[in-house]
Order: structure tokens, then sequence, then C-alpha cells
């Protein structure tokens, strides 16, 4: 069988370990794909930058040109922000590529156009990286739960956010100290505003309620509130309280089925949720179904690991239904829905 070719954009902290994982378990991945993976290319911004483990004859700064080759099977975006990301993952669709990527902030923008983007190409968008790090969530919304009724989505969505509280609370850390840990960790985006004022759990919040409710929601739609006004005072107030501050993203149905809310912000949980006991940068998600009662979701948020775990999943995904749908061979893991399961409605 033919090799599928694969285009990686970006090799920070999560392209680096998706690279790491591509080169060193190939004959893995090989086996469960049915066809070797090829890296054909891997863009980045300074192509001199030392990147141990990468290939360096594969690097190049010409993302634009690496989506146009027509030879590409599947393009692994990692690179983040609205743009060049949408225009290169555009291209992408048309040269026939599918497109993994773990970009909250481009799919609750524009997440609906890009799913009619893909269909129109007869390729494949996929995105589990882009919420909750590496727990499986928009693949059990989408697919396990198609059949019940979600009524609500609750839970700790953003690593970051996650860590520094979790360390003024433990550890009596300061806010800038607890962020400047979480950054060196590679939990926080390049941006860390977008952390730590919500916009990160605003965007998952969408993707989320989107997908859960099967109707269109954008950032723009979710009320956010960030974590900047929260002081080591409210956190040891809450404490005598018998309470933690966590960072929480809230989705909700109306009761008539004929509206949906979602909202991030800072708030009191007591000591004996559940959620409070979620450390460091690790997520935790509720999903509450009419048939399926109540889901958790718990693991690891953010990190370059974990995302690519993540990442690789849907690749393999992606490879296998490229197979499929190219050669005829493979077997389609992963269901092509025929409308945006980001809503239509
Ligand atoms: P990094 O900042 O570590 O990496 C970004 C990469 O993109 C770098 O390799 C950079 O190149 C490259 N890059 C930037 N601009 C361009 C450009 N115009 N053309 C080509 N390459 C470019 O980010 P992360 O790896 O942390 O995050 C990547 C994506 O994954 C983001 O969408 C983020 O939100 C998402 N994500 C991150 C998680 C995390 O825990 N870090 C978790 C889940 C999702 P260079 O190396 O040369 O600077
Ligand atoms: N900055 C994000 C977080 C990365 O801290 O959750 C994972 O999406």
């Amino acid at each position: 069988t033919r090799p599928l070719k694969v285009a990686l954009l970006g090799c920070g902290v999560v392209g680096s370990e998706v690279t790491r994982i591509i080169t060193t378990q190939a004959d893995d991945l090989a086996a469960r794909i049915g066809a070797p993976i090829e890296l054909a290319g891997i863009a980045v911004r300074r192509p001199n930058k030392v990147r141990d483990g990468v290939p360096a004859e594969l690097l190049t700064t010409d993302a634009t040109a690496l989506v146009k080759r027509g030879d590409i099977d599947v393009v692994v975006e990692v690179i983040g922000g609205i743009e060049p990301v949408r225009t290169l993952i555009t291209t992408a669709f048309e040269h026939g590529a599918s497109v993994v990527s773990a970009n909250k902030a481009l799919l609750a923008a524009d997440g609906a156009s890009l799913h009619a983007k893909a269909l129109e190409h007869n390729v494949d968008l996929y995105y589990e990286a882009a919420v909750a790090g590496a727990i499986p969530l928009i693949r059990p919304l989408r697919e396990s739960l198609a059949g019940d009724r979600v009524n609500r989505v609750l839970g700790i969505v953003n690593g970051t956010t996650n860590f520094i509280l979790d360390k003024m609370d433990s550890t009596g850390a300061g806010y800038s100290e607890a962020l400047d840990e979480a950054t060196a960790l590679g939990y926080a985006e390049a941006d860390p505003t977008a952390d730590v004022e919500g916009f990160d759990a605003a965007a998952k919040a969408a993707i989320l309620a989107g997908i859960a409710f099967h109707t269109r929601v954008t950032i723009d739609d979710v009320h956010r509130e960030g974590l900047t006004e929260v002081t080591a005072a409210d956190i040891a107030s809450a404490r005598r309280m018998g309470c933690t501050v966590k960072m929480l993203a809230i989705c909700e149905r109306s009761r008539d089925g004929r509206s949906v809310t979602a909202r991030v912000h800072p708030a009191m949980i007591p000591l004996s949720h559940p959620l409070a006991s979620v450390r460091e940068a690790y997520n935790a998600v509720f999903v509450e179904a009419e048939a399926a009662g109540r889901l958790m979701f718990y693991g690891p948020g953010a990190g370059g690991a974990p995302t690519a775990s993540a990442v690789l999943g849907d690749l393999v995904a992606a490879c296998r239904n490229k197979l499929a749908t190219t050669t005829g061979a493979g077997e389609s893991a992963y269901t092509r829905l025929p409308v945006s399961p980001m809503g239509d409605v």
C-alpha cells in the first residue's frame, strides 16, 4: 500500500511531540492504519532553531507551498491563531488534504464554515485535541452520544488557569509565579491572555455546546469572565468556607429545549465536589444526557505529549479514511457526517 503523506504545520510544544510519536512509533502506526505514514514536510517560523528529534531536512518556512503540493493526504495544524491558519487549512482542503487541528480559537470562530469547506472537497476535519487535551470528549459527544439528548456540559476545560488556581490554593504561590510555571511547562497559549481572560475556555465551551446541542455556537455567544480579578485573599476566604475556586465552563440547553447558553467564569466549589480535586493542568468535564445520565471525563488537559496523543488519534482516523476513500482499502474508524456536526439549525 502507498505511504500516506502528512504535512505538519507548526513544531512547537505540541508539534514536536507529534513528530516524536510519528517517527518513533512508525511501525505501530502503520499497522493500525494499514499503510505507513510519510512525514512530507514541517512548516515553522524559525528553521534554524535547534529541535531535538526533528528531521532538519523536512523543515520549511513556506507553509503555503507545503499545503499546495497536491500530494499531501493529511495536514496536521498545530500553529494556532486565526490567520494565516484559516487560509492554510482552506487551501489544504482545496488541494485534497484532510486536516487535523488543535486550534480551538479558529474552530470556535469559524468551525461551521470550515466543516462546510471540508465537505465541499470531500475531505475531513478533526479536532479532538482542541478541547481538554488528551481527554476523548469531541468524539464521544459527536458519536457515542449522538442518539441521546445532552442537556448540560460542565467542567474545567483550561489547564493553565486550573494550574494557577491550584498552585495559589495548595502552595500559596503568587499569581505571576504560577503563570510563569504553567508557561514553562507548555500549558499556556502563545499569548497567555487567552487563558487567564477566559478566551481559551470560552472557545472550548463554544465547540462543546455546538456539538452537544447540535446548533451553531461561536465564541461570541459565550459569556466570559477571566481569572485576573481573583486574588489570593479570595482563595483564602473560599477555603475558610470549605470551598475552592475553579474556572468553570457551563453549557446548558434550556428546559423547553429552544435555546442554549454557554458561559465561563471563576466559581466557588465545595471541597467535597469532584471538580475540587482536579489538580494542576488536569481537566474534568461532566456531560449530562437524558438516557445516559451523568458522565465524567477526566485527564490531562494541556501539555505537549497529552495533546499529541489526541492529535495522533485523529491522524490515525484521518489516514484510515483517506485510505478507504482513495484506494478502497483500510477501514473507516470515524464516521463521515453528511452535515456539519457543529450545527445546522
Ligand atoms: P507553540 O507556540 O509552542 O508552537 C507553534 C508552532 O507554530 C511553532 O513551531 C512555530 O514555529 C510555528 N509557527 C508559528 N507561526 C507560523 C507560521 N506563520 N508558519 C509556520 N509555522 C508557524 O504552540 P503549541 O504547540 O503550544 O500550540 C499549538 C496549537 O495547539 C495551538 O492552536 C494551541 O491552542 C493548541 N493546543 C495547545 C496545547 C498545549 O498544551 N500547548 C493543548 C491543546 C491545544 P517556531 O517553532 O519556528 O516558532
Ligand atoms: N492553554 C490551554 C490550556 C492548552 O491551558 O488548557 C490546552 O488547550
